[in-house]
């Protein structure tokens, strides 16, 4: 009894460790920057120098009664047309934020007659690679160095290997 308890225990720990992991390393990215979601920026030229990766999210900032955040497919992004989103992320607060949850090219447009002035972005999202080769994070905001999550993942495997040596003695 006692011991399959434990058992239960400790099963739900591991995965505890094991699920938090990958959100370690996730980022927000605030789109824009400091400038935000806004008409004089050029996106094109802000994404080009990052990297996307699955389970990352964007984060929109914007005057909600100017702008809004559409996202479409990649020929209506092309022809800034509002018409038919694949997805109205807007929530009407001038902050929205979008999980990039697949490997996917994603495309989001301003209606409103911004799109024009180019307001709009594309991303592709990649799967993050293998951590030894962890690609540039110069990018990345709040991410855990690989050094740092091994030694995270080390103390997460000896601090499971102590309870489960206290349980296993009851
Ligand atoms: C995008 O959606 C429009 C309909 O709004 C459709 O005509 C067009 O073929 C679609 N383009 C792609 C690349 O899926
Ligand atoms: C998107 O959703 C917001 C909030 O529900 C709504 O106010 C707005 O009209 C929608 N925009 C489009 C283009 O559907
Ligand atoms: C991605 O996130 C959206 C919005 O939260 C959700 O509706 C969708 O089910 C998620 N997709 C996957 C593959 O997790
Ligand atoms: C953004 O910059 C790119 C690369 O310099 C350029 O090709 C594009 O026309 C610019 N977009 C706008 C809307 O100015």
């Amino acid at each position: 009894m006692e011991k399959e308890r434990a058992m239960a225990v400790v099963v739900l720990l591991c995965l505890v460790v094991v699920v938090e992991l990958p959100e370690a390393s996730a980022t927000r990215f605030m789109v824009g920057g400091k400038m935000g979601w806004n008409s004089n920026v050029n996106y094109t030229i802000w994404a080009q120098d990052k990297h996307f990766y699955n389970g990352d999210w964007l984060f929109f900032v914007y005057d909600r009664n100017q702008m809004d955040v559409l996202e479409v497919n990649q020929t209506n992004y092309v022809s800034c047309n509002a018409e038919h989103p694949v997805h109205n992320w807007t929530t009407g607060a001038g902050r929205d934020v979008v999980p990039l949850n697949v490997t996917r090219h994603y495309y989001f447009i301003s209606s409103k007659g911004s799109c024009y002035g180019g307001m709009k972005i594309a991303v592709k999202v990649e799967n993050m690679p293998p951590p030894p080769k962890a690609a540039p994070l110069k990018s990345k905001s709040s991410v855990l160095t690989p050094s740092l999550r091994s030694q995270f993942v080390l103390s997460a495997v000896f601090a499971i290997g102590a309870m489960w040596d206290a349980l296993v003695r009851l």
